[in-house]
């Protein structure tokens, strides 16, 4: 499809900064090393209009990181047989089936059994979050989620690798009915669509994000397993026009019953019941909030080393 490309083409674009010089090579990864050389292996779960494999974008990071970490075996993830695929089903393909096929890919990885850590970029945030929640085996140590929206979205201004014709394509759909079994069912944006004027349809209909938030029952199960985690670091972009609201990048949102006023995290019901294990993990200095003075998913190679890189080593 057309669109893929260009949304593809456009993520490229947005993240053609992160180059500091010197060309992009579209090589074959290293072969394959036995161990990670004593370091942690990674995770990576791209965003939605991106791929595993993007040479401007995950294909450049993994680079990056490979050549910041010698001997560390990181590992894309793909979401289908191949990279057209991979970005389709980032808009297309049921999120619960995503996160089961990537515990399976993760359960059969030899290299991971030890344990990984995890990096999530926008919604591959959330997604590698219900990961941790429901597939302890093997254990992620530390997470990081990049940009990602913990507490869904009401709203896409703007598509990261914007084709506007797609992105109104899908505003449209989810104002019709976001929370109709046919659309939660085929629209990865609505499963994490959060609408607060209709706080009874999301948490009776949303098939992802309301369940791994423990908006119906509060399953023990998750909330054990998130506090396996060592850390748990969400990284907010001061300047992001695609997410609406951005303080679901760290997880807060907007109040319930009008659309407005936001409440952080630590000022919400989640919270202060603590329904998912988060206030004991803030009790306990696990998680961590950054931020990043840009727009979606853009920050400088710089500021990766600064920030991110010392959770890896
Ligand atoms: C966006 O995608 C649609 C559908 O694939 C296509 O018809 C349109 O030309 C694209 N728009 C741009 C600006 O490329
Ligand atoms: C393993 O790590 C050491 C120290 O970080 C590094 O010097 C060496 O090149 C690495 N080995 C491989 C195979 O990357
Ligand atoms: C709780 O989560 C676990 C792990 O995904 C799942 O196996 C179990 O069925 C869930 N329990 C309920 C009551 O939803």
């Amino acid at each position: 499809m057309r669109w893929t490309f260009v949304a593809a083409f456009r993520m490229s674009a947005v993240l053609l900064f992160l180059l500091v010089g010197g060309p992009v090579l579209l090589v074959a990864s290293k072969p394959v090393q036995e161990t990670s050389n004593g370091s942690v292996p990674l995770v990576l779960w791209h965003g939605m209009g991106d791929s595993c494999c993007n040479p401007l974008s995950m294909g450049f990071i993994k680079k990056m990181i490979e050549e910041e970490i010698p001997g560390i075996y990181v590992v894309s993830l793909m979401i289908g047989k191949n990279v057209m695929e991979d970005t389709e089903n980032g808009f297309f393909m049921d999120v619960n089936r995503q996160v089961s096929l990537v515990c399976s890919t993760l359960a059969r990885d030899p290299r991971l059994q030890g344990g990984y850590n995890a990096m999530g970029f926008s919604q591959g945030g959330q997604f590698l979050r219900a990961v941790a929640q429901r597939c302890p085996s093997p254990p992620m140590k530390t997470l990081i989620s990049v940009g990602g929206q913990h507490q869904g979205v009401y709203g896409l201004p703007r598509c990261p690798g914007e084709n506007s014709t797609l992105c109104d394509m899908i505003r449209k759909l989810l104002n019709s009915g976001a929370y109709s079994d046919l659309v939660q069912k085929h629209l990865v944006q609505a499963q994490y669509w959060h609408d607060p004027l209709n706080d009874d349809l999301y948490r009776k209909h949303s098939l992802f994000l309301a369940d791994i938030n423990q908006e119906r029952v509060v399953n023990e199960t998750y909330k054990k397993n998130l506090q396996l985690l060592q850390r748990f670091v969400l990284v907010k972009f001061l300047r992001d026009s695609v997410v609406d609201p951005v303080d679901s990048e760290w997880f807060g949102f907007l109040k319930t019953g009008q659309a407005k006023e936001t409440e952080t995290l630590q000022e919400s019901a989640l919270y202060k019941e603590d329904r998912l294990g988060l206030a004991a993990m803030d009790a306990a200095g696990k998680l961590v909030f950054l931020s990043c003075d840009g727009d979606h998913l853009q920050f400088t190679r710089e500021w990766f080393k600064e920030k991110l890189l010392p959770f890896l080593q």
